[in-house]
C-alpha cells in the first residue's frame, strides 16, 4: 500500500488482491471529471473507472465507439487531479489497441504518462492476447473486461445478456483464465448469468468485478450517473438507483428560473 502526500493510504492493485483473499468486496464506480471524482473518492470508493462510457454519458453518443484516446486522456487527467485514495483505471478506447500490440502499448503509455492514471482496461480475451502481453511487459497494470463488451456492440447486435449458451460461456471461462495467466490484475464481467460469473470468480485468484453479473463476484461496478439517477432513461434490471439527483437538479434549476423571473434572485445580501 503506498501513501499519498495527503497522508491517505492509496488503493493499489496488490491491495485489491488482498481484499479478494480476505473476502472483502471491492467497490468501483465510473467518473469522468474532477468534481464527481472528488466526491466519490472522498466517500471512500476503492476503484474509479474512467470508462469509455464517457462517450455515452458525457458526449451523448449512442455507443462507446466514437470516443478517442485524446478524449480519454482528458477525462482521466481530470479524475486523477481529484483523487487521493482510489485506484484510477482508464479504458483504452476502441481502435487504440486492437490493431497491433505496438499500437496498444503506445496508447497505454500515453494514458499513463499524460493522465497519471494507475492502470488501463481493455475489452476481449484471446483475440487481444498480444496487446495485453505487450502492455503488461511495460509494467502497466491491465484490467480485463469480458461478457458484454460494448466496444463490440455491432458484432453482438444488442445489449442483452451474454454467454447464456455453453459455447460462449466456455470461451468466456477460457478467456478469463488466459487474462489471469497473462498477468492482468483484475477482470470486469459485464451482463452475464450470475452462476457463470460466480464460477469464474471462484476459479480465478485475481479479483472479478461484476456489472449485471450477480453477487457471487469479488466486487461491483456501476456507471455513477446511472446509480445517482442523473441519467434517467437507462433502466436495466441490474441497476439500483441510490438517488434521484437528476430529479433534484431539475427542481433546483426550475426554482432558479422562477427566482430570476420574479427578481427574487439575487436578493440584497447576494449583491455588492
Ligand atoms: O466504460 C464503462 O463504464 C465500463 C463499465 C460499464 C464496466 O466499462
Amino acid at each position: 500500500m503506498s501513501v499519498h502526500k495527503s497522508g491517505i493510504k492509496k488503493v493499489t492493485t496488490h491491495q485489491l488482491a488482498a481484499m479478494k483473499e480476505r473476502g472483502e468486496k471491492i467497490s468501483m464506480l465510473t467518473a469522468y471529471d474532477y468534481s464527481m471524482a472528488k466526491i466519490i473518492d472522498g466517500a471512500g470508493i476503492d476503484v474509479i473507472l474512467v470508462g469509455d462510457s464517457a462517450s455515452n454519458v458525457m458526449a451523448g453518443n449512442e455507443t462507446t465507439l466514437p470516443i478517442t484516446l485524446d478524449h480519454m486522456i482528458y477525462h482521466a487527467t481530470s479524475v486523477v487531479n481529484a483523487v487521493d485514495r482510489a485506484l484510477v483505471v482508464v479504458d483504452i478506447p476502441f481502435g487504440s489497441y486492437q490493431g497491433s500490440s505496438t499500437e496498444a502499448l503506445r496508447s497505454a503509455i500515453r494514458i499513463m504518462k499524460e493522465s497519471g492514471g494507475h492502470a488501463v482496461k481493455v475489452e476481449g480475451g484471446k483475440e487481444i492476447e498480444d496487446s495485453v502481453k505487450r502492455i503488461l511487459s511495460a509494467g502497466i497494470p491491465v484490467m480485463g473486461h469480458l461478457g458484454l463488451t460494448p466496444q463490440s456492440i455491432y458484432k453482438f447486435g444488442t445489449y442483452t445478456v451474454r454467454a447464456k449458451e455453453e459455447a460462449e460461456a466456455q470461451k468466456l471461462i477460457d478467456d478469463a483464465k488466459l487474462l489471469e495467466e497473462l498477468g492482468c490484475f483484475a477482470l470486469v464481467l459485464e451482463k452475464i448469468p450470475s452462476a457463470l460469473a460466480e464460477r469464474v470468480a471462484k476459479e480465478l485468484t485475481i479479483p472479478v468485478i461484476g456489472i449485471g453479473a450477480g453477487s457471487g463476484v469479488d466486487g461491483q461496478v456501476l456507471v455513477v450517473h446511472d446509480m445517482l439517477g442523473i441519467t434517467q432513461d437507462f433502466k436495466p434490471r441490474f441497476l439500483r438507483r441510490y438517488a434521484n439527483i437528476g430529479g433534484m437538479m431539475t427542481e433546483a434549476v426550475q426554482h432558479y428560473i422562477q427566482d430570476v423571473k420574479a427578481v427574487d434572485f439575487p436578493n440584497e445580501k447576494e449583491q455588492y
